[in-house]
């Protein structure tokens, strides 16, 4: 078996076929997710919030995105594997963004990058394309700018439309071979996949938009608290592994494990 390749992805949107990505952070899950068939799996910098403890995207590394994306490619062999580009390392220009795409790429072994930002981010995507790097872009809601910008709906109201629509086309001009809208409207995810030939893959955006993605740990149940209204969780595994663990202690405060089948002699 290959890998799944870009040009699978863009003719898959040729097809009219929609597709899954979901959010990898390590080599176990990441071999799950493989196994079931997932096409395409984004490494996140969602994994400062979701498996690194920290607040907000913003002080993740590009070494701790270099470890995790080496993970999620050793652990699995069919994917497409996207490595998101954190915070601080491509808002300098277009040589910085080469240099830690190149990280990414070679260290990890990753098939392609992200970064976050339409318009502002165009010269970035076109010397990661011109340099064979295949880069998938986010518009939207980018996190990375959660200082400025807070967790708010993108795109509202006909000036904030207009712009959505001016950064999808910028960043498919540049050469992004998908492009990620979080948190707009649907009926504006709609046009803007309408309008584009590159593949939009949307989170929280409606159901029109050419692929799905979610963050795994929201999507089955690990996360703590509440999730985002737009997130249908398929598992409650925060459930599941509470009472297992639970269970465990019992055992072991109670003297029922290990029993005679567990030991050795
Ligand atoms: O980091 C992430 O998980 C993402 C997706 C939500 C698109 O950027
Ligand atoms: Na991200």
């Amino acid at each position: 078996t290959r890998r799944i390749t870009v040009r699978d992805i863009a003719a898959a949107k040729e097809r009219g076929e929609k597709w899954p990505m979901l959010t990898a952070y390590d080599a176990m899950t990441a071999s799950v997710f493989d196994e079931a068939g997932i096409p395409v799996m984004l490494v996140g910098d969602s994994a400062g919030n979701c498996h690194l403890g920290y607040e907000t995207t913003v002080p993740v590394t590009l070494d701790e995105m270099t470890m995790l994306s080496a993970a999620v490619v050793r652990g699995t062999s069919r994917a497409l594997i996207v490595g998101d580009l954190p915070f601080g390392s491509y808002q300098e220009g277009p040589v910085q963004a080469l240099r830690s795409a190149t990280r990414l790429v070679k260290e990890a072994g990753v098939q392609a990058v992200k970064l976050e930002g339409g318009e502002r981010s165009h010269e970035q995507i076109r010397l990661l394309v011109e340099s064979g790097i295949p880069v998938m872009a986010h518009i939207g809601l980018t996190p990375q700018s959660v200082n400025a910008m807070g967790y708010r709906v993108q795109g509202r109201g006909e000036e904030a439309a207009q712009q959505l629509l001016r950064d999808a086309k910028a960043v498919q001009d540049a050469g992004a071979f998908a492009v990620v809208l979080e948190l707009v409207p649907a009926e504006l995810a709609a046009e803007v996949t309408r309008v584009l030939h590159i593949p939009t893959v949307g989170i929280g955006a409606g159901p029109e938009t050419d692929a799905q993605v979610l963050v795994w740990t929201d999507m089955l149940g690990l996360t703590g608290g509440r999730v985002p209204k737009f997130v249908k969780q398929y598992a409650n595994l925060r459930e599941v592994m509470g009472t297992a663990v639970k269970a465990f202690a019992e055992d072991v405060v109670g003297g029922t494990f290990p029993l005679e089948e567990h030991s050795v002699h």
